[in-house]
């Protein structure tokens, strides 16, 4: 049946994952009607449930279940309903004790948890549509079911699988991937130590061995976890679809895990949504938050997503979990909704008396009503309730940064120059400038049509194919202004570097080669020269020959002395900029205010602190204002507020800690996708 595109919800989605089955059927009752008074409108239900729906392999229980969303419907609550398919059911283990997953030192997961299953066993992947299509049988009619929501976060907690089952399909997976030995070996560089191979059934996964197993085994075992984790999702997918035309999603967590591909996976998925969880210990936790919004919106090409899960508090499961402070919970639900998402939800409604995650917080503190969390929760569903009006507008970006989760799983393994260089540091780094200014980013991939974009970042783009560095630099010959960090057109798809040398590949937009990396010692900060000031710069330097570019910074000390340490070059009717180190952010504001007067852009004129993000609608734009910072502030702006129904003609005020939203006149937009 072909989907439909969104669940069928008045206004903004509002809610949480819902778990009935831990508490007696008063405590139901009593949490329909305290989602009423909160406005909730939509629950995920179901998702940890496989034990207690299918009790005995083949035999299912739907009294609870049917009670539960007979319950909702009544209460004009609509459900998201799930596929319990990340947590098998004990019995599951006891009868297939082969589907256990295996980890990379050969420890056989046990039971007592959730996500044990290896997604390679034929009896998982089994029991998985069975359940997923009995379920889709069952409810496809029910009113009160609007979406599904298959699985839980593939990919955590079992990522990568080395059991039995999953060699096997890993053979299978390279032999239709090379086709013959020879394309493999010669893929894996397997002259290198030895390693040629001259039977299939010698290939073994990269499990734990006495030294670095070879990177370009262990990159394929990354793409092939993800394409194995993608078919359970389309398998399961599938099974639904035969039985229901509702949107199916899987929850995805962005910027938190890189273990899949959020860009294949979108592809999959009729709406994007996605999980996120302030990390405590970042005192700015609502740029990593940003980063977030902005990746879950992109890899859907900028339609409407859902938040599917965040705290209205602390979580459980961080060195130290910090409960939010007043205001904070609606602080970063909003800058979710004006990054694109057209639903708020939580993990979870009602906090779990028992369990691994009673410590982490609820819509429903355990403290019950009379808290602060209950009654900000309360005042957040009132002020969805007000913006109804926005769903569907969308998110216009200028620039692009490149995220690349292949290129992070070839950075991330072993024996790399320099242990302090970070993919997720150095797009923070520049994502940071771009936010305190804000400058709408989306994010994309090499290999994107990146036309609409007058600026485009790498700065993390180790793993650059051959066919990409063509299209970046086609990009600037045409106009664009790319920006490029160090440590990035390394390597090909092989994690085999690049002939020619580091960079090779982007020499022709941006006139240099990198002949020497330079990583510099630990706590080691030099100094570079950029026009009549200096700054100061860490952890790399490099060698570089310039081929055809102008060198806007100099080292001024350390190993890189003398040399050029940021270049620039006009190539076509663009231009290409190449940082070879890591400069301080005010180095970097400097270089980046220089490359946005190249690029045509300018910041956007607000007070430290506050957050501003546009959504841009067919007759109007709404303006998110988000005060993060402890002074009132001030905003030009004239429009609507539409959580108070004020006009503001000329000056926005947004108290400390608050957020404003404001149906505003709609602007040109240019670039985005
Ligand atoms: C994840 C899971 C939830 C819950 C939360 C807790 O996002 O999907 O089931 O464990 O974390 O933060």
């Amino acid at each position: 049946m072909p989907a439909s595109v969104w669940p069928a919800i008045d206004g903004i989605a509002y809610g949480g994952d819902y778990n009935p089955e831990q508490w007696p059927r008063e405590v139901w009752r009593e949490d329909v009607r305290l989602m009423r008074e909160a406005g909730v409108n939509l629950v995920s239900v179901g998702i940890f449930s496989w034990a207690l729906i299918e009790v005995r392999e083949g035999e299912f229980d739907f009294e609870w279940l049917d009670e539960i969303i007979d319950l909702l419907h009544e209460n004009g609550i609509a459900v998201d309903l799930g596929t319990p398919t990340a947590s098998p059911p004990a019995w599951f283990f006891a009868n297939h004790p082969d589907a256990r997953a295996v980890d990379r030192d050969g420890v056989v997961m046990g039971f007592g948890s959730r996500g044990m299953a290896s997604h390679s066993a034929p009896a998982y992947r089994e029991a998985a549509v069975r359940i997923a299509s009995t379920l889709a049988e069952r409810y496809a009619e029910h009113p009160a079911v609007v979406m599904w929501h298959v699985h839980n976060e593939y990919g955590v907690p079992v990522g990568e699988d080395y059991s039995p089952h999953a060699v096997r399909a890993w053979r299978t997976w390279l032999q239709e991937k090379y086709g013959a030995l020879d394309a493999l070996n010669a893929a894996w560089g397997t002259a290198f130590w030895g390693q040629h191979y001259t039977d299939w059934e010698h290939i073994g996964a990269p499990a734990t061995a006495p030294s670095v197993i070879n990177p370009a085994q262990r990159l394929d075992f990354a793409r092939f976890t993800d394409a194995q984790l993608r078919s359970c999702f389309v398998a399961e997918r599938d099974a639904i679809r035969r039985f229901s035309s509702l949107p199916v999603t899987t929850n995805f967590m962005a910027n938190q895990h890189h273990g899949v591909d959020l860009w294949s996976w979108a592809r999959e998925v009729d709406i994007v949504s996605d999980d996120h969880y302030l990390w405590a210990a970042d005192e700015e936790g609502e740029i990593g938050l940003a980063i977030a919004a902005d990746l879950s919106r992109s890899v859907g090409g900028g339609k409407p997503w859902i938040l599917m899960e965040h705290s209205t508090s602390a979580v459980n499961w961080q060195p130290r979990n910090v409960a939010k402070r007043p205001g904070e919970m609606a602080r970063n639900s909003l800058s979710h909704l004006g990054r694109g998402a057209d639903g708020i939800l939580f993990f979870q409604w009602r906090a779990g008396r028992s369990g691994a995650e009673k410590f982490h917080s609820a819509m429903l503190p355990h403290a019950g009503t009379s808290s602060r969390v209950f009654r900000e929760v309360v005042d957040l569903g009132a002020r969805l309730g007000k913006l109804t009006e926005m769903r569907g507008s969308r998110v216009h970006a200028d620039v692009a940064i490149l995220w690349d989760f292949e290129s992070f799983w070839a950075q991330d393994l072993e024996w790399r120059p320099s242990e302090d260089v970070s993919h997720d540091e150095r797009i923070r780094a520049f994502y940071e400038v771009l936010w305190r200014d804000n400058i709408a980013v989306d994010f994309a991939l090499p290999g994107h049509d990146l036309s609409s974009y007058k600026l485009v970042i790498a700065p993390a783009q180790y793993l650059l194919r051959q066919a990409d560095a063509d299209n970046l630099n086609a990009y600037v010959e045409a106009g664009g202004t790319l920006v490029v960090s160090f440590f990035s057109a390394v390597v090909d798809e092989n994690d085999a570097v690049h002939p020619g040398g580091f960079a090779a590949p982007l020499e022709p937009a941006l006139g240099i080669r990198v002949e020497e990396h330079l990583p510099l010692r630990a706590g080691i900060s030099t100094t570079i020269t950029l026009g009549d000031d200096t700054f100061a710069a860490d952890i790399w330097h490099e060698h570089l020959v310039v081929t055809g570019a102008e060198t806007v910074a100099t080292y001024l000390d350390g190993p890189g002395a003398g040399q050029p340490a940021i270049t620039r070059r006009r190539h076509g009717a663009g231009t290409g900029w190449y940082i070879s180190t890591r400069p301080d952010a005010a180095a970097l504001r400097a270089v980046m205010s220089q490359v946005y007067v190249e690029a045509g852009l300018a910041p956007f004129d607000a007070p430290a602190g506050l957050e501003v993000i546009r959504r841009s609608g067919d007759e109007h734009d709404f303006v998110v204002a988000i005060n993060h910072s402890a002074t009132d502030a001030r905003l030009a702006l004239d429009g609507v507020d539409l959580m108070t129904g004020a006009a503001i003609e000329g000056t926005l005020e947004v108290s400390a800690g608050d957020v404003a939203v404001i149906r505003a006149p709609r602007t040109a937009t240019g670039g985005g996708r």
